[in-house]
This record gives C-alpha cells, sequence and structure tokens, in this order.
C-alpha cells in the first residue's frame, strides 16, 4: 500500500470507529471542519490532560487561563494579524482550484527528499551490514543528482520567502514544471496575497455593528491578560501562562484531513522572561516539548526539528518541531522568540503600561517571550497515524490494531463475559463496578471472543479482561494485553494495579 492509500484507509478507519467524522456530514460536509466522536474526543481529552498537567502542574511557575473566543479587534491590529496575517494564493486556470504557492513549492522539495531516502533504502538492502550511509549519500549518482536539484529549488524558495517575492513564487513552480493534481497542467494565475482570519459582526446593523474577528490563535488572549494574571496571582518572572482553546483559520487548501482545518483547537503557552535571556529560555523549552513528545513512546527517530530560515520580523529564532506524518515530516508545534513585540504593541495600541517591575534589579521592563504552541488536532492525527497498524496472525488471518499510547487510549479496559449466562455477566458487572472509578470502559457480551478482541483492538483499549466459568471457583480473570496479545490469569482484587501501572497518566508525567 502507498503511504497515500495507506491516509485513506486510516481516515476510513476513523469514520468506521468513532474517532473522527466529517462535519455537518448528512449536507454532504464541509471542507476542512471535522466533528470527533465518541472515541476521538476521549483520545483528544487525554492529550489535553497529558499537555495541560504537564505545563501547569509540573511547572510551579505556569498557570493557566481561559480566555473569549471573540475579542476587542484593536487586539488584531496590534498583534500584526489584520495586516500581515496572509498566505499567498495562486489559482490554476483551468482546474478554477486554488492552492497556496509555499505549500506547492514544498511538496514538490518533499517528494525530492522522498526519492533520495528511496534510493538510500535500497542502497540499505542491496548491500547489508557493510552499508555505509554518509558515503552512499556522497557517491551515489542518483541521489546526487536529486540533491543538487533540492538545493537549488530550496535556495530560490527560501530567498523567495526572505524577500517575500511572490513572482519568484511564481517563476519557481513554472520552473519546476509543478502541475495542478486536477487539471495536470502549468496554467497559473499570479500569486496574491489573502487574508486568513474569518471576521463577523457583533451588535445589530441598527446600534451600528462592530466588525470583530474569530481568533486565529489563542495567544492574544494570553498577552491582553498579562497583567490581570501576573498581579493576581503575584507571579514572578520568569513566569507562564498556558491556555488550550479553539482558534479559526479561513485556510486556502483544505487537505489533509485533520492536519490543516479551518476550526481546530491550540495548546499555547507564552513564557514571560527578563530580556536578554531568551536565547538561553528557547533552547530549555526546546528540550522540554521534545521530551514530552518523546515520551509518549512513539519513537524519538520520529520527530525533527526545522529551525526557520525567514524569521517574522518580531522573533529572533523560530522552530518547528515536526513529526514523520504519512504524508512526510511536517509541523507539529512551534516554538517562538516573540520577544516583546506583542506585550509592546499592546502598551502601545491600548495606551495601557505592561511592564514587569523586576525588584532584584529595580528596575522595569516589557518581558520578552518564549512560546510554545501545539495543534491538538495535529497532535491527535500524529497519534492516530502512528498508531494504525495491519498485523497478520497465524493461520491467514490478519487485525488491525490502534497502538495508541496506553496513557492517551479513549477506552482503557473491556470486561467480557465469555458467554451471557451461567452467572457470568453478574461477575462481570461486579469487575466493572471495581473498575469504572479509575478507568474509561467497555462492557461487551455480544460475538465470539475473538470478534470482540477485533473490535478493542481496532479503538486502542490496551486490555480485554475475561470472565470465564473458572472465574466463579478461583475468583480469577483472563487479561489480554493489546500490543504483544498474551494472556494471563489475574484475580479480580490485582486488576486494578495492573492497568494503572501502564495507563496512568502520572507514569507518563513522572517520567518526564
Ligand atoms: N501563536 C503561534 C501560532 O499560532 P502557528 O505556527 O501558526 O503559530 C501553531 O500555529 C500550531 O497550531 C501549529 O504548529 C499547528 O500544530 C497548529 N495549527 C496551525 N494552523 C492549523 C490548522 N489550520 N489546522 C490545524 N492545526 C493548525
Amino acid at each position: 500500500m502507498t503511504q497515500d492509500e495507506l491516509f485513506k484507509v486510516l481516515v476510513a478507519h476513523c469514520k468506521e470507529y468513532g474517532f473522527i467524522f466529517p462535519s455537518s456530514e448528512i449536507y454532504d460536509g464541509l471542507a476542512a471542519v471535522y466533528d470527533y466522536g465518541q472515541m476521538g474526543v476521549q483520545l483528544k481529552n487525554n492529550i489535553k490532560n497529558y499537555w495541560w498537567e504537564a505545563m501547569t502542574r509540573l511547572n510551579e511557575n505556569i498557570v493557566g487561563i481561559d480566555s473569549a473566543i471573540f475579542m476587542h479587534p484593536r487586539i488584531w491590529e496590534a498583534s500584526g494579524h489584520v495586516g500581515a496575517f496572509n498566505d499567498p494564493l495562486i489559482d490554476n486556470k483551468d482546474s478554477k482550484k486554488r492552492y497556496r504557492a509555499d505549500v506547492l513549492i514544498e511538496d514538490y522539495l518533499g517528494k525530492i527528499e522522498e526519492k533520495i531516502e528511496k534510493e538510500v533504502a535500497k542502497g540499505r538492502k542491496k548491500f547489508g551490514e557493510a552499508f555505509d550511509e554518509a558515503q552512499f549519500r556522497a557517491t551515489n549518482p542518483n541521489v546526487l543528482r536529486e540533491q543538487a536539484k533540492w538545493d537549488e529549488v530550496h535556495n530560490r524558495y527560501v530567498a523567495a520567502e526572505k524577500a517575500n517575492d511572490f513572482a519568484e513564487y511564481r517563476q519557481i513552480i513554472i520552473d519546476c514544471n509543478i502541475v495542478c493534481p486536477i487539471s495536470g497542467t502549468c496554467n497559473w494565475t499570479e500569486v496574491r496575497q489573502f487574508n486568513l482570519m474569518f471576521s463577523t459582526s457583533v451588535g445589530s446593523t441598527a446600534d451600528g455593528a462592530n466588525l470583530i474577528y474569530l481568533r486565529p490563535e489563542t495567544a492574544q488572549g494570553i498577552f491582553v491578560n498579562y497583567l490581570n494574571v501576573q498581579k493576581t496571582g503575584r507571579m514572578k518572572i520568569p513566569f507562564g501562562i498556558a491556555q488550550i482553546g479553539k482558534a479559526f483559520r479561513n485556510e486556502i487548501v483544505a487537505r489533509q484531513f485533520i492536519f490543516r482545518m479551518r476550526e481546530f483547537e491550540q495548546m499555547e503557552m507564552q513564557f514571560f522572561i527578563k530580556p536578554g535571556t531568551e536565547l538561553e529560555w528557547f533552547k530549555k523549552w526546546k528540550e522540554t516539548r521534545m521530551k514530552w513528545h518523546v515520551n509518549l513512546g512513539m519513537g524519538a527517530e520520529n520527530y525533527r526539528f526545522h529551525d526557520h530560515e525567514k524569521l517574522a520580523h518580531y522573533a529572533n529564532a523560530a522552530t518547528d518541531i515536526e513529526f514523520n506524518f504519512p504524508f512526510g515530516f511536517k509541523e507539529l508545534e512551534g516554538i517562538h522568540s516573540r520577544t516583546n513585540f506583542d506585550l509592546g504593541n499592546h502598551q502601545k495600541f491600548s495606551g495601557k503600561k505592561i511592564e514587569y517591575f523586576d525588584p532584584e534589579e529595580n528596575t522595569s521592563y516589557t518581558p520578552y517571550v518564549i512560546e510554545t504552541s501545539i495543534g491538538v488536532d495535529r497532535m491527535v492525527l500524529a497519534v492516530l497515524s502512528h498508531a494504525y497498524t495491519v498485523e497478520e496472525l497465524e493461520g491467514g488471518d490478519s487485525r488491525v490494531v490502534m497502538k495508541i499510547p496506553a496513557p492517551l487510549a479513549p477506552i482503557k479496559v473491556a470486561v467480557m463475559p465469555l458467554v451471557k449466562k451461567d452467572g457470568l455477566p453478574e461477575v462481570a458487572q461486579k469487575v466493572v463496578d471495581e473498575l469504572k472509578y479509575d478507568f474509561s470502559y467497555q462492557y461487551d457480551e455480544k460475538d465470539s471472543i475473538g470478534k470482540r478482541y477485533r473490535r478493542q483492538d481496532a479503538i486502542g483499549t490496551p486490555f480485554c479482561v475475561t470472565i470465564d466459568h473458572d472465574t466463579l471457583t478461583d475468583g480469577m480473570v483472563t487479561v489480554r494485553e493489546r500490543d504483544t496479545m498474551q494472556q494471563e490469569r489475574v484475580k479480580i482484587e490485582d486488576l486494578r494495579a495492573l492497568i494503572e501501572k501502564k495507563v496512568s497518566l502520572t507514569t507518563l508525567l513522572r517520567n518526564l
């Protein structure tokens, strides 16, 4: 199966098992908007809890808030979003389809990278143990040719990005013969700027309605509450404010499932620091955030940093944590050193003094900020795409198993009486009563045990507990572990501790 096909299968699986549905589906859906189903919402909540507790509980100097989605329109002028929150847009004249010029070029570069990695994989297979990857990359003619092509396009792209040179974006697209996937032609319009903010109005027209925006990031709700939190929480620099909430962007390209949505959720933390210490804190937050990801056990090799070559005018350092999605390494989280741009501008636009008095140095200053910003939905996609596994079983059978990190799994345990009679359901109910206060669970007594295991594998339940006739006499149940499919007999009173060890968020947090 190609990665593309695999991705389609994953999307179908997410719908079939209640993780994610297209929004407004009975009306044929709404592009780039999705709903979370009964499994998806629990996975999402577990991810949010992991982030929230890691930020606000493990750091004494980080507190959380929940600010409103609607904010004063001047905020978006101060933040620069009204003037500069734009994407470069290009249309194909034949298909009339609209694309982001930068994404077309990045996808083209991604395809070259894929070709190079395929060559390297071929070499590894051919030479086995004796394979010297560095030498292969430095000498193989196919790799060298593709690498030279990548370097040339990449250099032109970075220069165009730095100079905001849209004519050059278009020229790169034409020179590389990047065609529209629908029409197959290279018949492109000029590249134009497109503002991503959604707007609406408050108040009736008769009252003189005001134009307001749906927030495109949660960060500004933190900045405008800086003084409130610092004063009421008696916070001393360095300190952070964390927030989880919805954000809205009128994305031009609505593709890749929940990777790029028009309504999505962010988990953002602004860390307020003394000017001059930003590069030190930037490094620290890069390490901390990478550790948070790797701690989930989805393979350190599936993450990498991508330092920004073009910095926003207010930033003096920025990096992305990229994840190896089915469509290649793409941004999962951003870490930005934002200087005092936001607080400084809010001070200017609001006319309110936004400063911190440093009692040790007896001076006042506008704090600098390090921001960590991750999309909840992208994180859900990272977990689901990494989890989806098809395994061949003995006897020619196969199973689809979602190997979701156990503390994030929507359902932690399934309780199943072997048969629906002989008093087994009653004992199973007692097991449920024993477990339900600590773990999300499903009770299932329908179909064969094999079918019931498959259903739980498909939603990623780490443990299945079966009550059989022996349970009636020895008080023991069979516990089957999702990934190894190994089974063991366990006393009912020991179940809680056994499950807890593997699925608890506390264990995950302790490892950080
Ligand atoms: N406050 C900084 C900020 O918003 P960003 O890089 O534009 O920075 C941060 O967004 C994160 O939000 C991204 O790394 C990504 O995970 C998520 N994100 C951004 N746009 C998204 C979209 N259209 N759909 C889903 N997630 C998105």
